[in-house]
């Protein structure tokens, strides 16, 4: 794709974002209907939905060519990476969405043949909208983020993961999680995927780890974090397979090979 038309197509879907975003605002001051999915603690809303629509609307009409790829589904089908995918999620961090009314983000990354070229994460309540564009850097509200310090080293790191795989569990060696948090400075959970992978591209936490992401969860955030020097790969160092479902490990390069191979232990 020419830089004029990837230009043209990061202004097109920043606007959107924009747009959405101010109606995220409004709507979630109102009432809204909370549904579970695949278990009590996966929750969808009406938000979710209504906001997908949005996006599934505007780039069939003005890109009848573009593919969706979108978590509630209203996108298309998507057996192979060709042409141009927008990887969608509506509202990243349901969860905090019912219970703080913030804390979530609209995620999206554009890939062209499998290349993610461009990437947008927006913390909707704070106004703060993570842009990048493949080979231009990454930018926090218009103003270009920092490559990330080459000198971090795990001991002086914040590390950020859900208390859940700390815990005794079918996917992970809970002994090698423990060693981890011990050894780093802290962690946090921020329940949200997305903004876990702003936070890595911004150098206020240096690694995110996670056993089970979607593509939409990381799409958007692969593309910035990347921007700032970062790396993303499943927790075994694999590369990420953008549609399907993948343990993910995005963070700074300084302490990435440390974790995967000394800390992380898939059973
Ligand atoms: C979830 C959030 C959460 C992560 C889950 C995701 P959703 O996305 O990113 O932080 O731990 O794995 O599914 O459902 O709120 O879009
Ligand atoms: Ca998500
Ligand atoms: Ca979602």
């Amino acid at each position: 794709m020419e830089r004029k038309e990837l230009h043209s197509l990061f202004e097109q879907g920043k606007q959107w974002i924009l747009e959405a975003g101010e109606q995220i605002r409004i709507d979630v001051e109102k009432p809204f209907e909370v549904n579970t999915k695949a278990d009590r603690k996966d929750l969808v809303t009406e938000v979710d939905e209504k906001v997908e629509a949005f996006f599934a609307k505007r780039i069939r009409h003005t890109y009848p060519e573009h593919k969706v790829l979108g978590e509630e589904g209203l996108g298309d089908e998507i057996h192979s990476v060709d042409g141009v995918i927008w990887v969608i999620d509506p509202i990243d961090g349901t969860m905090n969405f019912v219970h703080q009314r913030r804390n979530f983000a609209i995620s999206i990354g554009i890939y062209v043949d499998g290349e993610g070229l461009i990437g947008f994460i927006y913390d909707v309540m704070a106004d703060v909208l993570y842009t990048a564009i493949k080979g231009e850097g990454a930018y926090k509200n218009g103003e270009r983020l920092p490559m990330l310090g080459q000198n971090r080293k795990l001991e002086d790191s914040l590390l950020a993961m859900n208390a859940f795989w700390s815990m005794p569990n079918r996917r992970l060696d809970e002994a090698g999680v423990h060693e981890l948090i011990r050894k780093v400075r802290g962690t946090r959970s921020y329940g949200s995927a997305a903004l876990e992978f702003a936070f890595v591209a911004e150098g206020i936490i240096d690694a995110y780890i996670t056993m089970r992401l979607s593509p939409w969860d990381i799409a958007g955030g692969i593309v910035i974090v990347n921007e700032v020097g970062g790396i993303t790969t499943q927790v075994d160092g694999s590369p990420i397979n953008i549609l399907e479902k993948n343990t993910v490990i995005t963070c700074n390069r300084a302490v990435h090979q440390d974790i995967v191979n000394h800390y992380i232990r898939e059973k």
